[in-house]
């Protein structure tokens, strides 16, 4: 049940890069739903072992992290059956890495994450570039099993390793003047070849309210499943904001930034209309090419509902009362 899809804007009004862009990803949500409905595609899913646009080649474990693992009380975990490793680490969005889904993990080897640093500036007190491993040792890695949903309806369920970004964010002490941080991913097409390509305005920038991103839920990954984070998921450092879209979640954090105003997005500045700041997962609010009511599962056959927050609104509804969800999207 998916809305029909607008027709493609006049190429006059966007660049070669974006078209591309536009079409690619027309291309495979048609695909996506056209496989749905008449099932054909969950076969030849199964029939390919479960990787239906996912790499060839066997993925190589990533090695386990040192020291204890915790876990942390309270609403944090899913029990639902979790996301093949193998999914999880071959079927990828990281345009850095390229455009299609398997390649990020073919392209791995490509971003060296070590020496890394990471900035912590704007609105605070005490500003720091701070080796990573450095960073990392301040915060034992806990363990949570959040849902994910992509913006493009299809979701995983993945048990990240890291910490609460709270945790980071109150080591730099906030001013009373911030009310927003922003996320930045290296910029280095050696490492990040993709870059090559303007097909989005690099290097990929994210933001979040500062409540969104002093609220428990919101982590910063430096693992799955017990090991050291891919680099085709974002090593060595990445954001998990649960309740939205995945786009938000940026990976290869080199920059967060406290700001006064509302930073600008990657997605947002790329199609406005399409991605908003907020990205909240909202099944009411269908994107302007498809449907958001439902999601596939990675690994499953049947569509399932999608819910509202990613079904964690009983946590963080209460930061958006009295904002329009519909406008702001
Ligand atoms: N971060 C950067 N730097 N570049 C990207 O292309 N893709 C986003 C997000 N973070 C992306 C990114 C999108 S669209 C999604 S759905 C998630 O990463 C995918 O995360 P995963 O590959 O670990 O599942």
């Amino acid at each position: 049940m998916r809305d029909a899809p607008p027709p493609e804007p006049p190429s006059s009004d966007i660049t070669p890069e974006r078209l591309y862009l536009r079409r690619r990803e027309f291309l495979q949500n048609a695909g996506l739903f056209a496989a749905t409905a008449t099932g054909v595609g969950g076969a030849l899913y199964l029939l390919s072992g479960g990787r239906r646009r996912g790499g060839d080649a066997p993925v190589a474990d990533a090695p386990p992290v040192a020291g204890p693992v915790a876990k942390a009380p309270g609403p944090f975990d899913t029990d639902e059956p979790r996301t093949s490793y193998e999914d999880v680490t071959t079927y990828n969005n990281f345009y850095e890495l390229g455009l299609d889904k398997g390649d990020p993990a073919r392209l791995a080897d490509r971003l060296v994450t070590r020496p890394w640093t990471v900035t912590l500036d704007g609105e605070v007190h005490k500003p720091a570039t701070v080796d990573i491993d450095q960073l990392l040792s301040w915060f034992p890695p806990e363990e949570r099993v959040y849902r994910m949903r992509c913006v493009e309806a299809w979701s995983m369920v993945i048990p990240w390793l890291g910490f609460p970004l709270a945790a980071l964010l109150s080591r730099v002490e906030p001013t009373r003047q911030a009310r927003y941080v922003a996320f930045t991913t290296l910029m280095d097409p050696e490492r990040l070849p993709g870059q090559e390509r303007r097909v989005l305005d690099w290097p990929y920038t994210e933001g979040l309210r500062l409540d969104e991103a002093l609220h428990p839920l919101t982590f910063l990954a430096m693992g799955l499943y017990g090991r050291q984070l891919p680099a085709q998921n974002g090593a060595p450092l990445r954001l998990v904001v649960p309740w939205k879209y995945g786009f938000k979640g940026i990976k290869s954090i080199v920059r967060i930034t406290l700001t006064r105003e509302q930073p600008p997005t990657t997605w947002n500045l790329a199609a406005p209309e399409e991605y908003g700041f907020y990205a909240n997962v909202n099944p009411a609010v269908a994107h302007p090419r498809w449907s958001q009511a439902t999601e596939r599962r990675i690994g499953d056959l049947e569509r399932r509902p999608t819910l509202p927050f990613n079904g964690y609104a009983e946590q963080v509804a209460h930061l958006y009362a009295g904002l329009d969800l519909r406008g702001n999207y």
